[in-house]
């Protein structure tokens, strides 16, 4: 928590203060978000200060890596790290806690023997573990171990699944942090999948898309029904250089991908030589590329192309007077993916990429795409109210963002942004890093924003983590749950409510 000593110049550093005395500092830069958490602990009872809605009944689940070092090894990026799960459990205004491991493979290996003996996004396997065992993203994946999904949470029916961008979900107990298996009913059809697929209410299935590698390499969007059901394929687009794609959108008629020119030579990829991502390459000399796919026809409405840019996460997308809307988290180029390797991250002088709300216009008739920023602020994980509003015209989207774009510094606040008038609201406390904002509408809410955000917020003053709850209107903060060690930051989490 505390360092001792003196750092030469530390007092005049940014994200060093005086804690006690001359020699007693306190690093309260986002640093500590990024170190591993080995300690699973399970407390029926956090300490709350202000007030937790005695109507959230249920739990709020997060997935996100919190191991980095294997023997004498360390995982290159932020998205390598070995999965763990955390669960908030919420009652009468108390709050549970528990954290677990995923029981993967990566972990196995790194726990039984000290090794990384798979690869992941951005680290490979050493050489000499490196032909006997299979590659996470290798295109010859046949899905032999359970993968380190450590990115998404989400409902199937009556399963909880695990998600990263191997193709295996995998099914945990969301009371106990349990891992179950491998789901291998809802395995993705090709190799490198999406961990943000959406539910589709109407049919009650779970919509992906997949990216099959081979001679003939395919986007495959399908279908998989929470009841159970086969598997469904939508549709099947054909290409020669797949793009690096995080999330899609999802309307009642349409399916969007948008293609960004960071592509992969499959061949390259099949090569092996290096680590997954670094297979690919940023062509600024490509357009970027919405691919609208009619989800009733399961063809293409079209391909419109725009100028280049990159994005983890879309917001919403819905159809407006004939044209079709996706509002996204926008980068300009791949810089970021670069700038989340360890080295870098953990960095507290790294200078984070701009990364803004866009929304894109795009005249399905071939009229051409129009872009524009929604508001000047840093927004990244984003969230809204997916369950009344995703694919529909809606008011309100909720992420983690930067304080002051173009210095250095990690997350440092929510926003809220008032989609209609472009307007923003900010939570922040001094020392204090959020992740990802997850709305839950109240009980009676008649407003889409009537409800709570919940956010893992990291303390770099104590070196602990808490969860907060703000009032999703005007972002006023309601309550907070004290976790007695710090929670790595993470990726994303879902709220299930009770039965
Ligand atoms: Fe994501």
């Amino acid at each position: 928590m505390y360092e001792v000593g003196v750092r030469r110049g530390a007092c005049n550093s940014p994200g060093w203060t005086v804690c006690s005395g001359p020699i007693l500092l306190a690093d309260t830069t986002h640093r500590k978000g990024l170190e591993s958490q080995l300690h699973e602990i399970a407390l029926d009872e956090l300490e709350v200060s202000g007030s937790i809605p005695a109507w959230l009944s249920g739990t709020l689940v997060r997935n996100g890596p919190a191991r980095y070092e294997v023997g004498d090894r360390t995982l290159n990026h932020w998205f390598d790290g070995l999965a763990m799960l955390h669960a908030f459990g919420f009652q009468d205004g108390r709050v549970s806690y528990a954290n677990r491991y995923l029981q993967t493979g990566a972990h196995e290996a790194a726990t039984r023997r000290g090794r990384i003996e798979y690869s992941e996004f951005a680290t490979d396997p050493c050489r000499s573990v490196f032909s006997r065992v299979q590659a996470m993203f290798s295109p010859s994946l046949d899905g032999g171990a359970t993968p380190n999904a450590n990115v998404n949470v989400v409902r199937l029916g009556e399963r909880y699944l695990a998600l990263t961008e191997a193709p295996l979900p995998v099914a945990f107990d969301p009371r106990t942090l349990d891992t179950l298996g491998v789901a291998r009913d809802a395995a993705a059809p090709g190799q490198h999948a999406t961990a943000h697929p959406h539910h589709d209410p109407d049919r009650d299935e779970l919509v992906a898309y997949v990216v099959a590698f081979g001679p003939r390499s395919r986007y495959v969007l399908y279908a998989v029904p929470a009841n159970g059901g086969a598997r469904r394929t939508i549709a099947s687009l054909p290409v020669s250089r797949p793009s690096y794609m995080h999330s899609f959108a999802l309307t009642p008629r349409y399916a969007v991908l948008c293609e960004f020119p960071l592509v992969v030579n499959p061949l390259r990829l099949a090569s092996r030589a290096r680590p997954f991502i670094e297979n690919y390459r940023w062509d600024p000399d490509r357009p970027a590329r919405f691919l609208v796919v009619d989800r009733q026809a399961g063809d293409l409405r079209g391909a419109y192309e725009t100028d280049p840019f990159f994005c983890f996460h879309h917001i919403n997308a819905f159809e407006r007077d004939g044209n079709l809307v996706v509002d996204l988290s926008a980068y300009d180029d791949d810089e970021i993916i670069r700038a989340l390797y360890l080295d870098r991250a953990r960095d507290p002088e790294t200078v984070f990429p701009t990364v803004a709300p866009r929304r894109y216009e795009i005249d399905l008739d071939g009229g051409g795409v129009r872009s524009r920023r929604l508001a000047d602020v840093m927004f990244e994980l984003p969230r809204m109210d997916y369950r009344r509003h995703n694919g529909r015209d809606y008011g309100y989207a909720y992420a983690a963002s930067l304080r002051h774009p173009g210095a250095p510094g990690f997350l440092d606040q929510l926003a809220k942004l008032d989609v209609a008038d472009e307007s923003v609201a900010t939570w922040q406390e001094e020392g204090c890093f959020p992740g990802e904002p997850v709305f839950v509408a109240g009980p009676d809410a008649e407003g889409e924003d009537d409800g709570v955000l919940l956010s893992v917020v990291l303390d770099a003053r104590s070196g602990t983590s808490f969860l907060l709850a703000l009032d999703a209107g005007d972002l006023h903060e309601l309550g907070r749950a004290q976790v007695p060690q710090h929670v790595p930051f993470g990726f994303h989490g879902s709220y299930f409510r009770s039965a």
